[in-house]
């Protein structure tokens, strides 16, 4: 008897556990040792799926409609969008759609959207949140970020603090920044008390930002890596090309996987069926620590997105 209750309960932990964790099999991908989507545990013990779709640039209309539907169908569970990339509402209608086609709970999807700059502030960061809640169609977000430290500081702070309390009501699950240098994140350690989550900044293998990765980890702050693809301009690369053929993968899956092997979470972003299929299957083969060493030595500090602050900011 006390055999069965341990076992019902295991078995209950279990399928807990499960739902918790999205699995490729369920979504119609299948890797080939069928494991589940890797997931990273954040520092408030909450799970992030490791790689995401990303939608900068994509229109707030059927084209990024399709394009979230295919990246659910492949097997994404992430989507990272922003008030800023104004696509929002189609985001939020796909991602509708695809919960009541296919059943799927809220929670098996993880949802990330970002505070523009110009709503740093108090109130209007209340406003924000409650705007990009109203377009998504959503009662909570999985991860709420400053999209950017921006310039006054002491409004940033305040827009912290409603991240905080947001999580507090439960309407975003986990709170993060982005484009955060090293000096944007020690004023916030030192002036507010929940730490971020994630710090979502530009990697990629010839952009590693090696000081501020390290930083962050050692914070406990999970690296969110954008622009993974070098935006497509280093595809063409040699010495990248030369390790895609013998892995026998695409340039673009070296990058992406050279980003998950780290521990990152990894935001590819296209609009095209194919390569969203093609960049989730970036995640189920390993490079070895020779290839790891040979895509490690290509680069340091070289942004392909001008981005907005540079690590030591
Ligand atoms: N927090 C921030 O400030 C910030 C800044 C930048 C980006 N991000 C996030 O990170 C995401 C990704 O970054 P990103 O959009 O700058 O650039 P990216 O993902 O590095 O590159 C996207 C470009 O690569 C193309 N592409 C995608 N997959 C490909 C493949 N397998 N083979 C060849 N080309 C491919 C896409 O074209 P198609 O669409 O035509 O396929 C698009 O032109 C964004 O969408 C956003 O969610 C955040």
């Amino acid at each position: 008897m006390a055999v069965t209750t341990l076992t019902v309960e295991r078995q209950a932990k279990l399928d807990l556990q499960q739902k918790k964790r999205p699995v490729r099999r369920d979504s119609g991908y299948q890797s080939p040792d069928d494991s589940p989507l890797l997931t990273v545990q954040l520092n408030d013990g909450n799970e992030i799926p490791q790689i995401a779709l990303g939608v900068y640039k994509a229109p707030n209309g059927q084209e990024t409609e399709d394009a979230v539907i295919a990246a659910l169908d492949t097997g994404y569970r992430h989507i990272d969008s922003a008030a800023r990339y104004a696509n929002e509402e189609a985001c939020g209608r796909a991602l509708k759609k695809w919960l009541q086609k296919t059943g799927t709970p809220r929670n098996e999807v993880f949802v990330t959207t970002k505070l523009w700059d110009e709503d740093h502030g108090y109130e209007a960061t209340l406003n924000a949140l409650c705007d990009s809640l109203r377009k998504f169609q959503l009662d909570y977000f999985d991860l709420y970020l400053l999209h950017s430290p921006s310039d006054d500081k002491e409004k940033r702070h305040q827009s912290w603090r409603v991240l905080e309390t947001a999580q507090k009501l439960g309407k975003v699950r986990s709170i993060g920044v982005s484009n955060f240098g090293a000096s944007h994140l020690d004023e916030l350690l030192a002036e507010t008390s929940v730490v971020p989550a994630v710090n979502q900044i530009e990697v990629h293998p010839f952009c590693q930002r090696q000081d501020l990765v390290n930083k962050c980890r050692s914070h406990g702050i999970v690296i969110e890596a954008y622009s993974p693809l070098a935006r497509g301009n280093k595809l063409e690369d040699a010495r990248v090309l030369r390790i895609a053929e013998r892995n026998g993968r695409t340039p673009a899956q070296i990058l992406i996987n050279w980003n998950a092997a780290r521990g990152n979470v990894v935001l590819p972003k296209s609009l095209t069926t194919h390569r969203i299929k093609s960049n989730m299957e970036s995640m189920d083969f390993k490079l070895s620590a020779e290839d790891m060493a040979e895509i490690d030595a290509l680069g340091a500090e070289n942004y392909v997105t001008g981005s907005l602050h540079r690590s030591e900011d």
